[in-house]
């Protein structure tokens, strides 16, 4: 099965009128991914996503199933319906969206009532189902509520699902609705027989089941929640980067979708609302296209950061809880309270924010004043009384705090650590992302040098922090740290295996992965000598002292730090890292990361680790898999580490040019890797806005066949698969890293 991506996309031409009568055009999408069909539908009332699953004739009935969801940024809301046959076999229903009187195929849903502050508004349409189907499963609430259900273990809280109403509506349909914990929200899904005589839906009290024959239901889903304010695409692009909004009219629209005034969202439909990591990183890559100034999409970022940084403690925050899933949180802590909860589970989303601002700063100087003087407080209130200046110096602090003992002394422990209660804390963070590491590569080799880096320019742009001793002494002390951490963490993660090793380690890979089962690619590597690899982290699970997966969090190193070494050991090791990085993009999984469908984020094949290969397969969600995201910031991090090797560079002039630049042999293999690379991210063009996809091997015919990650098998020890994001908001970043022709090799 291909998975495809089509794309229809109308500006819609039917209009609704909002209670002034004001013109309220739509903004629709359809972005299909077999087994899934989304729909996007935004007007100036509200804005949805919905995402219709049907079983394929080769599905895993065990994971895929006829499956209705509707996704509301506002308060990260929805309703998320399952459907069964009533009489066939499971594989046997069929769902689908179809054009109608009510919309094509969505229409919007706005209504006024007396007993509500605000509006009901979502969307409406019509659901064809090819047999009679039962809705077993109804959850209204939380996305939160939702994801707990769809990947837990299949959870469902009873205070939660206690609270569905099913009463019967409009003679024979029915609407099954919740008010939330809040008692002010309620979210309502109504099916009505539609051109459908004599379907009468049967309601089942006891089980909270309703039943009903094959053909055609309208449907209405809507909600009363306070909206967000989305950012056209107009305003999201700054005005040199207008020209996109026709020539890429898919991507700016997903760009659109997922950007708000007060925040920009992590993605479509699973993670829609504020997450620090996925917001700034996006910030970061779409930088020469994304709006800056008053009320833009870039101090959208870095405003929501700051409204919710930890005062006591300068982390920046992770997730926000919010909507009906905070206040159940409120609940669990026997606190009577709707206000959002704001997680610092993370060690990496911390060193982003300043050199999001150095970079800000540097092209807007004149926004330093009015975006630092602004108070906190609207969305946490813990913060009220505090400017942006004050949170954004307590970040800095906390950062120049950790970062002291491994300048002083440069040994592991003095590196930086997951939270002792957490086993997760950067952008792999699921169970077995990191192998149970403890030292994770990206934040010791890349985000704390840069981070460092950044505090040194903030420290010296007037106006940024507020004048004392410690910050006027941070503009010579950060820049000296950070060459002290981009010279010394490098060590701890590198490990050299000769050829020979590698090779039976390899086969060893080919022989018993149970996800692969093809060549080895074994001629990739080098006849003889050492290979040199990076561990993603040090520390692992089952006594391994260090994981030494393949990876692409190297990538985080090209990107983030421009490492001028002081001296020629630190050249020596810069030149070993950028072509061992190289290599890794160069060679053919399993020998290297690179697949047909591109690089992928972890390989174990070279770990000689039984216990590695078994957990970081192409059904793991940070295993042999791809992520847009990885793509981007390799394909920016090379392009500017190729640029310092280009002394008529301009911008090069203030960091040394490296001394591998001077090696033929490493430079022409950096420019073959980043050739190789873009190659590699134009034949998976379908796939580059989704959040992460994987792959199946055929031995029979020798093809890999791009799979959504959705539809494999957990692997082992996880409870549930995960599915990917249709859209996510750091795969949109494609609208600004684009291949530099000048790197072309002829
Ligand atoms: C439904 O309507 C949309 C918008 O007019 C159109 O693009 C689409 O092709 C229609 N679908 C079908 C199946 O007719
Ligand atoms: C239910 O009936 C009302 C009143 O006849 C009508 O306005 C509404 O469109 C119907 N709803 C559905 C979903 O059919
Ligand atoms: C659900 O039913 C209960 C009991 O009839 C009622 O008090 C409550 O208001 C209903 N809730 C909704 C959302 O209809
Ligand atoms: C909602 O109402 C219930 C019942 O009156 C009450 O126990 C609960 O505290 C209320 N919740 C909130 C968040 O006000
Ligand atoms: C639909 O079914 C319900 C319950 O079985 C019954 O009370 C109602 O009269 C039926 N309505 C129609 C229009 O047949
Ligand atoms: C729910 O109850 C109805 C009526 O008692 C029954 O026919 C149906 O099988 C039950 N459905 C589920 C999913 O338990
Ligand atoms: C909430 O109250 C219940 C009942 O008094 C108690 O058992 C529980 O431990 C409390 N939970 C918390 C988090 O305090
Ligand atoms: C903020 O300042 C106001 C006025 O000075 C004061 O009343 C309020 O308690 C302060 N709030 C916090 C959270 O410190
Ligand atoms: C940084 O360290 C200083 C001195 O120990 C301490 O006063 C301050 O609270 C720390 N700040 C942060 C944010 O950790
Ligand atoms: C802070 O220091 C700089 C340079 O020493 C000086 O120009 C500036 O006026 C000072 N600002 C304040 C608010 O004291
Ligand atoms: C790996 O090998 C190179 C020489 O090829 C050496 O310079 C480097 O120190 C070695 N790294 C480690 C961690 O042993
Ligand atoms: C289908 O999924 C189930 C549940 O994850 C798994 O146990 C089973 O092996 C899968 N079947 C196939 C043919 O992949």
């Amino acid at each position: 099965m291909l998975a495809s991506l089509v794309l229809f996309l109308a500006l819609g031409l039917q209009q609704c009128w909002a209670q002034n009568s004001r013109s309220c055009p739509a903004v629709t999408q359809h972005l299909t991914d077999p087994p899934y069909d989304n729909y996007f539908y935004s007007n100036c009332n509200s804005d949805s996503q919905v995402v219709v699953t049907s079983p394929l004739p080769d599905s895993n009935l065990t994971i895929i199933g006829p499956r209705f969801i509707v996704a509301w940024p506002a308060g990260a809301s929805g309703i998320c319906t399952f459907f069964q046959p009533q009489n066939g076999p499971n594989g046997s229903l069929a769902i689908e969206l179809v054009n109608s009187t009510l919309g094509s195929p969505l229409g919007p849903v706005y209504r006024t009532s007396s007993n509500s502050d605000n509006s009901f508004v979502g969307v409406q349409g019509v659901l064809a189902f090819n047999s009679s189907a039962t809705l077993t499963v109804p959850i209204l609430g939380s996305i939160r509520t939702i994801r707990d259900f769809t990947e837990g273990p299949s959870l469902l809280r009873p205070v939660i699902q206690d609270a569905v109403n099913i009463t019967r509506s409009n003679g024979t349909g029915a609407t099954i609705s919740r008010l939330w914990l809040d008692n002010v929200t309620t979210t309502s899904f109504t099916l009505v027989p539609y051109q459908n005589p004599g379907s009468n839906i049967t309601i089942n009290q006891r089980n909270k089941t309703v039943s009903f024959g094959a053909g055609f239901y309208a449907f209405s889903a809507s909600f009363n929640y306070p909206q967000l304010t989305q950012l056209p695409p107009s305003q999201v692009l700054n005005s040199a980067s207008q020209n996109l909004i026709d020539q890429r009219p898919d991507q700016t629209t997903s760009l659109s979708f997922l950007s708000y005034t007060e925040k920009l969202l992590a993605g479509a439909w699973r993670f829609l609302t504020y997450f620090g990591r996925d917001s700034m990183i996006s910030a970061l890559l779409l930088e020469p296209v994304l709006s800056q100034g008053n009320g833009s999409a870039t101090e959208a970022v870095i405003g929501a950061v700051l409204e919710r940084l930890n005062r006591s403690d300068g982390s920046v925050c992770h997730e926000e809880t919010i909507g009906d899933y905070a206040t159940y949180l409120n609940l669990e802590n026997n606190i009577t309270s709707t206000s959002p909860g704001f997680t610092y589970p993370m060690i990496d989303t911390d060193y982003y924010l300043t050199v999001l601002m150095a970079q800000y700063f540097n092209t807007s100087p004149s926004r330093v004043g009015p975006l630092l003087n602004r108070s906190a407080g609207s969305i946490d209130v813990q913060n009220r009384n505090l400017t942006y200046q004050a949170l954004a110096l307590i970040n800095a602090q906390k950062i120049m705090n950790i970062t002291a003992a491994f300048a002083q002394n440069q040994i592991a422990a003095n590196l930086i650590h997951l939270k002792p209660d957490e086993i997760v804390g950067q952008w792999r963070d699921s169970t077995y992302g990191l192998g149970g590491g403890r030292i994770p590569f990206d934040v010791n080799t890349a985000l704390v040098p840069a981070a460092l880096r950044a505090i040194g320019q903030l420290a010296r742009t007037p106006g940024v922090f507020p004048n004392s001793t410690s910050t006027s002494s941070w503009r010579t002390l950060a820049d000296r740290r950070a060459q002290i951490w981009e010279e010394n963490a490098l060590q701890f993660f590198e490990t050299n295996i000769t050829a020979s090793t590698a090779r039976s380690r390899l086969q060893n890979f080919a022989n018993t992965a149970t996800f692969y089962d093809g060549p080895a690619n074994a001629s990739s590597l080098p006849s003889s000598g050492n290979i040199t690899t990076y561990a993603i982290a040090l520390n692992g699970y089952n006594n391994l002292s260090s994981v030494n997966v393949q990876h692409s969090d190297t990538g985080f190193r090209l990107f983030f730090v421009n490492a001028s070494a002081s001296t020629p050991e630190a050249a020596a090791q810069e030149t070993r890292f950028i072509n061992a990085t190289a290599n890794s993009l160069i060679r053919s999984f399993p020998a290297g990361l690179m697949t047909p469908q591109s690089i992928i984020v972890a390989n174990p094949a070279l770990s000689g680790s039984d216990v590695l290969i078994a957990n970081f397969t192409n059904a793991a969600y940070h295993g042999c898999v791809i992520w847009s995201f990885q793509l981007s910031m390799m394909a920016k991090g090379l392009e500017r580490q190729l640029a310092r090797c280009d002394s008529t560079n301009t911008t090069s002039a203030a960091s040394a040019t490296p001394a591998w630049c001077s090696d033929s042999s490493v430079y022409n293999n950096v420019l073959l890797a980043y050739n190789t690379l873009w190659d590699s991210i134009e034949a998976n063009s379908a796939q580059l806005q989704g959040e992460v996809w994987s792959w199946r091997y055929n031995n029979r015919t020798g093809n890999f066949t791009t799979l959504p990650l959705g539809v494999l098998p957990p692997p082992p020890g996880v409870s549930a698969g995960t599915e990917s994001d249709i859209r996510q908001l750091w795969s949109l970043t494609f609208l600004a890293v684009t291949r530099n022709q000048n790197l072309t090799v002829v």
